[in-house]
């Protein structure tokens, strides 16, 4: 869609176009002797030495948190190649952004979402909680998990209630990233007038030969929304930071909406500390160990028999795998009965995602630490070599 053809008061939800944000004292004053937000003036009940840690730390637990976060997003968006805070919305969690996204813009029982399964299942879970309708079109069933186009032209053209299209990149539980050609025909559906929602939660996993991020078209394209998260690669998810990258103005109204201190001090100093050098250096040096893994583990899936084939395009860090019947067909029965025995016997939780579409006999594994995923190793094949 062309900058011209969108218009984002035409899409965002009427109470929240005319809604009067929440404003605290502390948006225009934060410091000097503060008696403005009922705080406890004598500080946290809590024992001196865990009282005497957070203080050596700066921070000021007894305070409500920065409502705008300004540092952080500047932080932010340094690393993806963003210039100003004015482009964030900051969540707890993308979970939190994801929720957000449905209650800026979908009118409970009347609007409607599109997914392209299989997918993240908290789209579906938060438009059942929004009172929002679900649309489906279904990825590309050829193990390559690509968008079905035409597919998503039908469905928007019978569904004109239709205001958000989530897409999924590198998607959960296919692991494969979107071709960026594939998300820019999406972006300019010239009978689509709504958002389109890119979750990039994996996209740092990307192997740097590949399209990598989206993040910085926000500047070209009025209608999309990336969000991402500091659970993945950054290793952060106990955190729960999510991240919306968008344009001012559809920032604009989300952060009008949010809850006034929804991102924790701890959270957003943690954070902070994540993007200084040395942790970025960390985090690198975690990715290029992951992907090492994440090939070696590809490697030696293909040598134990009664393992299938590896679905997706492996950009994320997990794996995708089938678990086959003695006829060599992917099994169901056989991939929850080793999903269920792995977890309640051997101590060793995988995640079995056989019931969606594309994904038949199939566990989702995460790629762990070399230890983990030398215990990987052993009782995946220690189970197949199992008569069935
Ligand atoms: C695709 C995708 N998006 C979002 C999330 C949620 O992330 P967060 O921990 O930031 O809420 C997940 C978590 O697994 C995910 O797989």
């Amino acid at each position: 869609m062309s900058a011209k053809a969108f218009s984002v008061k035409s899409v965002v939800r009427p109470n929240i176009l005319t809604l009067k944000p929440y404003r605290c004292a502390r948006d225009d004053f934060s410091e000097g002797i503060l008696l403005d937000a009922n705080e406890n003036a004598y500080g946290p009940a809590l024992n001196p030495s865990s009282e005497a840690a957070a203080a050596s730390s700066g921070l000021d637990i007894h305070r409500y948190p920065d409502p705008h976060q300004h540092d952080l997003k500047n932080l932010i968006a340094q690393f993806r190649g963003l210039i100003g805070p004015e482009h964030f919305f900051l969540g707890v969690g993308s979970d939190e952004v994801i929720d957000m996204v449905f209650r800026v813009f979908c009118v409970p029982g009347k609007d409607a979402i599109l997914i392209t399964p299989p997918t993240y299942g908290m789209y579906s879970v938060c438009a059942q909680i929004n009172d929002v309708q679900v649309h489906e079109a279904t990825l590309t069933l050829d193990g390559k998990f690509q968008l079905n186009i035409n597919e998503i032209e039908k469905q928007i053209e019978a569904h004109p209630n239709i205001k958000i299209i989530f897409l999924c990149s590198p998607g959960n539980p296919t692991g494969s990233a979107l071709t960026h050609e594939s998300i820019r025909r999406v972006l300019t559906l010239p009978n689509y007038k709504g958002i389109v929602a890119v979750d990039e939660a994996y996209v740092d996993f990307i192997d740097a030969s590949k399209e990598g991020s989206t993040s910085t078209w926000v500047k070209e394209y009025p209608n999309l929304i990336v969000m991402q998260t500091m659970s993945k690669s950054f290793g952060l998810a106990g955190v729960r930071l999510g991240v919306a990258i968008t344009t001012p103005d559809i920032a604009f109204y989300m952060n009008s909406t949010k809850a006034p201190y929804n991102i924790a001090s701890t959270t957003s100093r943690i954070a902070q500390e994540a993007f200084q050098p040395k942790a970025l250096e960390i985090l690198r040096n975690h990715i290029v160990v992951m992907t090492k893994e994440r090939t070696r583990l590809l490697e030696a899936f293909k040598s134990i028999s009664g393992l299938g084939r590896v679905l997706g395009t492996n950009d994320a860090n997990f794996i995708l795998v089938e678990v086959l019947n003695k006829e060599g067909k992917p099994c169901n029965e056989r991939a929850f009965n080793i999903y269920q025995d792995m977890a309640k016997r051997q101590g060793l939780v995988v995640r079995f995602r056989g019931k969606e579409i594309g994904c038949e006999g199939c566990l989702r594994i995460t790629i762990g630490t070399p230890e983990e995923n030398d215990v990987v190793l052993k009782r995946l094949t220690e189970q197949l070599s199992r008569l069935l």
